[in-house]
Formats: C-alpha cells, structure tokens, sequence
C-alpha cells in the first residue's frame, strides 16, 4: 500500500484495508491521469472513500463506465429513470436494511462483480455506517496448514436462497416494500475457488461469504458449514476491518474480490437512500 500519487492524495483509515481520496472532483472532470492512480488506489486499498461529490444519476453512470461495463442488479429496486442504478434504501417507517450481514456482492455469478460504486444520497443524522473487512488479510492470517487445504477446494455460491421466492418465506413482506423482487430471476449459482488469485494484485483472497456461499464443492452442506462459520468469524475479526461513516455526497468504491461489507442498521425511524452501481468483473482462478 505505498503507491505515490501525483494528482490525489490517499489516506489510509486503517491497517488493512480503506482510504479516504482527496482532489478528486468527479462533476468538474477526471482525467486520464486521474483515473489511472484512482484506480491504483482501489488496487492498493480494497476500497476508496470520496467525500463532498455532487453529482447526477448520469454523471454516476459516466463515472461508472469508465470502470467497466455495468452489471445491473437484478434483485434490488432500480432508479426508475436510471435502471443502471440500484437504489439501497431504507424508509423511515422500515425496519430492515439492505445489506445488513457480511458479504460480497454478485458472487453467485460465475463471472462475479468487480467491484460497486456506492453514492449517499440521504443519510440518518448518525449511523447507518457501513464496514469493510480485508479478504487479504483474512487469508494471510490463516494456518499453513488450513490455507493447504482451502487452496485445493471450490464453493458454491448462489443467490436462490437470498433473492428467491423461497427466501420470502422468512421475510417481512410489508417492510420489505418492494425494495427487493424480481424473485423468478434468482437462479444462478457459480462455483469459485476458495482461495482465489486476485486479478488486480496477484495476491490470494478468501472468496466465501455467508449471504451466498452455500457449501464446498463434493462436500454435503453439513459438512461445509462449520468450516465456513469459522472462515466467516475469521474474516470479520476487527483487526480485518474499516468503518466508514456517510455524509449526503459521500461515496465508496469497493472490490468485491478484495473485500467484505457490512451495512449496519442503527438509525431506526430515518431516512438512508443510496445509489449503487456494480461493475462487471471477469472468472476468478485459484491461487497457488
Ligand atoms: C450493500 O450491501 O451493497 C449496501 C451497503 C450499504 O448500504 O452500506
């Protein structure tokens, strides 16, 4: 985490993972130059904060393609005149949040998300923080031993249990709102490696989640569980993690590959509305 940069300045907000980026205007215009050691900011950190952006859905959604091709969320409640942009909303009278246990987004693509671009657009007065953890940090941290073994296994992943209609089983319709739908099209399921070489950084990561990894590949989902309960506690350990607090115009670019996030729900009866766009990313192979 020690790149120089000429036309920004990055501020770690913690050991492992998140910096705060400043001299970066993404309404007056980016350049090239720009672009290129932002970039290298999200390589280097897992995640970057923006503070203070004024921008469009349009500008948003240019800012957006510079990083790649967008990859529409088909679960979430889109902007209605921008279906680019998923809204990440909760209304003062709901009680749950989106988002609200640890996870990666779009895993259970085989060809999973880069990364998503999230702008606030309304926040509670305090709270509604959300927290990064490093996939990094969580693998270097593991035994010789347990990371021989991980490095030679895959997991499956899905979004059936989280977006289907099963799932609605257990959920508050009425809070829901119609934030979230579209249940018919949760139908993927993706198999990744359990430790996976980074595209960007070429370092290993851990790449299960407990919102979509189901179990380990050839294992039964009794078997895999309590593996993967350990792999989560693991991984969200604080040392791991950042905790970055919105202001209205803030926005955080994250690497799905690189980190988890945790979106808490501590501003009960208030507003938090924010805008999300995902990134398309490419196969993830092992690590070595
Ligand atoms: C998400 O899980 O993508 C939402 C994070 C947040 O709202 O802070």
């Amino acid at each position: 985490m020690n790149s120089e940069y000429r036309t920004l300045k990055a501020i770690p907000v913690s050991r492992e993972v998140g910096a705060e980026i400043s001299g970066v205007d993404i309404a007056a215009g980016i350049s090239d130059e720009q672009f290129s050691e932002l970039k290298q900011a999200f390589s280097d950190y897992g995640v970057i904060f923006l503070r203070d952006q004024d921008i469009t859905p349009d500008q948003h959604i240019e800012f957006a393609r510079r990083w790649g091709e967008i990859n529409v969320n088909r679960f979430f409640q889109p902007v209605e005149t921008h279906p680019q942009i998923a809204e990440v909303r909760k209304e003062p009278h709901q009680k749950a949040n989106i988002g609200a246990a640890w996870h990666t987004d779009h895993s259970y693509d085989q060809i999973p998300a880069m990364g998503s671009i999230l702008y606030a657009r309304e926040v509670p007065e305090l709270g509604g923080d959300t927290l990064f953890s490093s996939m990094y940090a969580a693998c270097d941290a593991l035994s010789d031993g347990m990371k021989k073994m991980l490095l030679g296994m895959r997991a499956e992943h899905s979004s059936r249990h989280v977006f289907g209609e099963q799932a609605y089983v257990d959920k508050d319709v009425e809070d829901v709102g119609g934030r979230l739908g579209n249940t018919g099209a949760a139908t993927q399921d993706a198999i990744h490696p359990v430790i996976i070489r980074h595209p960007l950084s070429g370092r290993s990561a851990l790449y299960v989640n407990g919102d979509f990894t189901v179990k380990f590949e050839g294992w039964t989902k009794a078997e895999s569980q309590p593996l993967l309960d350990f792999l989560y506690q693991h991984a969200s350990q604080n040392e791991f993690t950042c905790r970055f607090q919105w202001q209205k115009g803030s926005m955080a670019i994250w690497d799905n590959r690189a980190t988890h996030h945790y979106a808490m729900n501590d501003y009960q009866g208030e507003l938090r509305l924010m805008h999300r766009i995902t990134i398309q990313g490419e196969a993830l192979g092992a690590a070595d």
